[in-house]
């Protein structure tokens, strides 16, 4: 499905100078909003829609009345409690001023809680091969300010919009303290949440044997999935998985130091 970029339904001027440098950054095409809902727009484009307003990115999927947009979801009550008890943080082993890759960057709560718990010393990088979800949460995690205190573990985070395995082949050994996976689930889970909307334009790529290898030779202390409790890729794949009792999903980790 093609995407267009529009403005917010009354744009400004610096609206309207803004879609124009979202549209050049993403290489799509600027369509005039012309006072129309989103669902006129849908039927006239025939396209999925990202929308320019003045607080955000918008983006709807076509058929989607609700939009998706960057938040920081499950980073902002984590990072509120001590973060050496956060089950992704204690699993991986991830200290601070640690170097953390996160595969699978969706929202970017695990990235930015990651991103809080190493501080400036660490490092945070983030893959997403969707183009525009990498986008819209480039862009979130560089100006949404309603959190204060995550402002700067968020603007900390590098974003490639690429996809994961090609990123990792081209590190050098040993280049991340941390390494993690978050692939999409295939159990359909019953929760409601900011990427709702965006589910079924994410890749839905499952782990592999090469991409668990890759992330083993680019990792220097840990390798952690995330996966929902029913999955057998912990088994499968060699991670020692933690079980959180009552929890929808598990987390596992492969140490390597
Ligand atoms: C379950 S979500 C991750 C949620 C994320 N951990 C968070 O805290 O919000 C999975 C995301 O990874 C992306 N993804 C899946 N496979 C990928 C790959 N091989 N490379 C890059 N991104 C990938 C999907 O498009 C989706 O946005």
């Amino acid at each position: 499905m093609k995407t267009i970029v529009t403005t917010a339904y009354r744009p400004t001027a610096a609206i309207i100078a803004e879609t124009g440098r979202v549209g050049r950054e993403l290489d799509i095409r600027f369509i005039d909003r012309k006072k129309r809902s989103i669902e006129k727009m849908h039927s006239d484009e025939e396209s999925d829609i990202l929308v320019v307003s003045k607080e955000r990115l918008e983006f709807y999927p076509m058929g989607k009345a609700e939009p998706f947009f960057f938040h920081p979801n499950s980073a902002a009550f984590r990072t509120k409690r001590p973060l050496e008890r956060d089950p992704l943080i204690e699993v991986s082993g991830l200290e601070k001023g640690d170097s953390f890759l996160d595969c699978t960057l969706g929202m970017a709560s695990d990235a930015i809680t990651a991103s809080q718990h190493v501080g400036p010393e660490g490092k945070v990088v983030g893959c997403e091969s969707n183009p525009n979800i990498a986008y819209i949460i480039r862009s979130g995690l560089q100006r949404y300010s309603t959190m204060p205190h995550l402002t700067d573990a968020m603007n900390r985070i590098d974003v490639h919009a690429m996809d994961s395995i090609a990123y990792l082949k081209k590190l050098e050994s040993n280049s991340f303290d941390v390494i993690y996976m978050d692939p999409m689930f295939t159990e359909k889970i019953e929760e409601s949440s900011n990427f709702t909307p965006v589910r079924s334009s994410a890749d839905m790529g499952q782990l592999t044997e090469e991409w668990v290898t890759e992330a083993k030779r680019a990792a220097k202390k840990a390798v952690v999935l995330k996966a929902h409790f029913r999955s057998q890729d912990f088994e499968k794949f060699g991670f020692t998985r933690r079980v959180r009792p009552n929890t929808k999903f598990h987390y596992g980790a492969i140490k390597l130091s």
